[in-house]
């Protein structure tokens, strides 16, 4: 969703904002813009590809030490040059913003009794006129927009540059991420560390409600009550070479591809530290102890990977286990049980239906959270009262692949960790556990080797229009992830279904043209998993089968067979996520679609 990256420095920075602004392009957005200080503002807004807005950019000979940019995803007001950020009030100053302003209308009216005029239809702009409004009256940017702020509700990430202030610029926090990157004798600012770390490796994250000043040579932060306040800087540990495709030809297959690094990173602390509650942090002890429950919150791929754990969390650690939709459980009245663990999963940490669901429960009562997440410092594992974070690396994909994957390896281990603090786990069963956990990195790379057949028979699935996927028990989940992944990179209308559930409808809508894919793991439901695959075969469909090395599983005529590394047990859904994965990938690839950015979808949902 949308982007911020700002700079100052004694260089030009047009290039950096660019440079930024093609590093958040995988989070979605419709259009780019930036705006500089060079005597006056200047700017250049395109709808479309950030490489069309730098083209127009260098055309228009843009070059200045001082200047924001942003990449937009449309909220209020359509795909438009005019709706596009930078906004300008008056050629006092430019203003870019992530995030909704609740009472951008009454704002409004008041600003055009004002005299402002209005060129968008954005709540963007409300805010620009406001904190010129206040600059006016201040003759200080940063009492400005000290002042604006306090006026406005809803949700921002705000960075300014005025006209009479060539030394600085002004960023606010509320809702929506943001850093400051300190460079030497430089300085920027973003809303995702991944637009700086070309830059600079040195980072201050804002915390809600802050307002600060960034000069080149450093940062004053003041809280939300006004007071100077000390934020840490810390070191980001993102890599560059996670940013950077390499020699692959999208970061979707990459990042299927970094699934057993990614995996082993996320095993380490958990190999290290053992099944303890200090896994989560140093509240862990506290708040794992005499739970009753575990209630799962989470959207898209990381609610299945919730599916999957509730199989793991009842059968291991024997406590009853709910799974909801972050953006319906926000809504719906709950029952808060103090004794419950509300467990939040999010590969970004900033997705808003996740986020409210989480104070939704806190504000119901619920004290005992944790997040699950892949990227430190975001929203949600700040909010949260411990905090596990994956080690996937950042994933630039639209389609989550590799943080599904090590989500589901850190919700194993939670079963885990529960089961032995209720005293469930026997030593040996804890030595075997963690000797399937230290093969599962190689048992991925198996299941990764089988890329030449997976891509064959995404041949034969890219001229059709519809798929079903079937799985039963832990491997239902990893059917509704493979359905999700082929409509959403491929746009093959795909749907998934407990095997069980055929006969209740869909077989009705089974015939040649269906292909009908089959999770059938060497588990004890494989023989329920066999009569499923003949209703189907008995309609005429055509089965793609996806069987451990070591099951009984016959090639016969239309029914195809891949098979997968031998069975490992509970871990297996993480195995077969990846074959589903590449499926779903190749699929794509065979239809000419855009990988990476599918169309009408964000990476990080910021938006209800
Ligand atoms: C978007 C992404 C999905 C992701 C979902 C939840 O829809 O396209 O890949 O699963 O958001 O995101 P989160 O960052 O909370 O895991």
């Amino acid at each position: 969703m949308c982007g911020i990256v700002g700079a100052i420095a004694g260089r030009d920075v047009v290039p950096v904002l660019i440079d930024g602004l093609k590093r958040l392009e995988y989070r979605g957005y419709d259009s780019a813009g930036v705006a500089v200080l060079d005597g006056e503002l200047k700017r250049v807004r395109r709808t479309g590809r950030v490489a069309e807005m730098e083209a127009a950019a260098s055309a228009e000979g843009l070059a200045a030490g001082l200047g924001i940019g942003h990449t937009r995803w449309a909220t209020h007001g359509g795909v438009t040059e005019a709706n596009a950020h930078p906004h300008i009030s008056e050629g006092e100053l430019a203003l870019v913003h992530n995030g909704i302003i609740e009472n951008h209308e009454e704002q409004r009216e008041r600003l055009k009794a004002l005299g402002y005029g209005f060129s968008s239809q954005t709540d963007t702009e409300v805010v620009a006129h406001l904190v010129c409004h206040h600059l006016r009256e201040t003759g200080d940017l940063l009492s400005a927009t000290q002042r604006a702020v306090r006026e406005l509700r809803g949700a921002y990430a705000l960075a300014i540059i005025a006209r009479s202030d060539p030394s600085r610029l002004v960023v606010a926090r509320m809702g929506c991420p943001l850093l400051v990157g300190l460079g030497e004798g430089e300085a920027f600012v973003a809303s995702d560390v991944s637009a700086v770390v070309a830059q600079t490796r040195r980072v201050v994250y804002l915390e809600e409600g802050d307002v600060a000043e960034v000069r080149r040579d450093g940062l004053a932060v003041f809280d939300a009550t006004g007071a100077a306040v000390q934020r840490a800087e810390q070191v980001s540990g993102v890599s560059l070479a996670s940013l950077e495709l390499g020699p692959y030809r999208h970061f979707m297959q990459k990042e299927i591809h970094e699934q057993p690094r990614a995996i082993a990173d996320t095993l380490e602390p958990i190999l290290e530290t053992g099944f303890s509650p200090a896994l989560f942090g140093p509240r862990g002890s506290e708040l794992l102890a005499g739970l009753t429950g575990v209630q799962i919150l989470a959207c898209g791929t990381s609610h299945y990977a919730g599916l999957v754990a509730r199989y793991w969390i009842e059968a291991l650690a024997g406590v009853p286990c709910a799974v909801d939709i972050a953006s319906e459980y926000r809504y719906r009245p709950i029952v808060a049980n103090p004794g419950t663990l509300v467990v939040t999963i999010s590969q970004s940490g900033e997705t808003l239906d996740t986020f409210e669901a989480l104070k939704y429960a806190i504000a119901e009562g619920h004290h005992r959270t944790l997040s699950i997440c892949n990227v430190a410092e975001s929203a949600i594992p700040r909010l949260s009262a411990m905090q596990f974070l994956t080690r996937a690396g950042a994933e630039i994909g639209v389609a989550s692949t590799k943080a599904f994957t090590t989500q589901l390896v850190a919700l194993f281990a939670l079963a885990l960790v529960i089961a032995k603090a209720r005293g469930r786990l026997t030593a040996e069963d804890e030595a075997l556990h963690v000797e399937a956990l230290r093969h599962l990195p190689g048992s991925v790379q198996h299941a990764l080797n089988l890329e030449p057949q997976i891509a064959a028979w995404a041949e034969r699935f890219a001229p059709k229009q519809h798929a079903l996927f079937l799985g039963r028990g832990l491997h239902f989940p990893i059917a509704l992830e493979g359905a999700l992944k082929l409509k959403e990179i491929s746009y093959i209308h795909a749907e998934a279904y407990a095997a069980g559930e055929l006969k209740h409808g869909p077989l009705a809508l089974v015939d040649r043209e269906m292909p009908v894919v089959v999770i059938a793991p060497n588990d004890a439901l494989l023989e329920k998993v066999k009569s499923n695959i003949h209703e189907v075969r008995a309609r005429g469909g055509e089965m793609f089968v996806f069987a451990d090395a070591d099951s009984q599983f016959g090639e016969e005529e239309g029914v195809h067979v891949i098979r997968t590394p031998r069975h490992v047990g509970l871990l297996s859904p993480v195995v077969h996520a990846v074959p589903v994965q590449m499926l779903a990938y190749h699929t794509a690839l065979a239809r000419g679609t855009d990988v990476d950015k599918p169309r009408n979808l964000a990476k990080s949902v910021t938006v209800e």
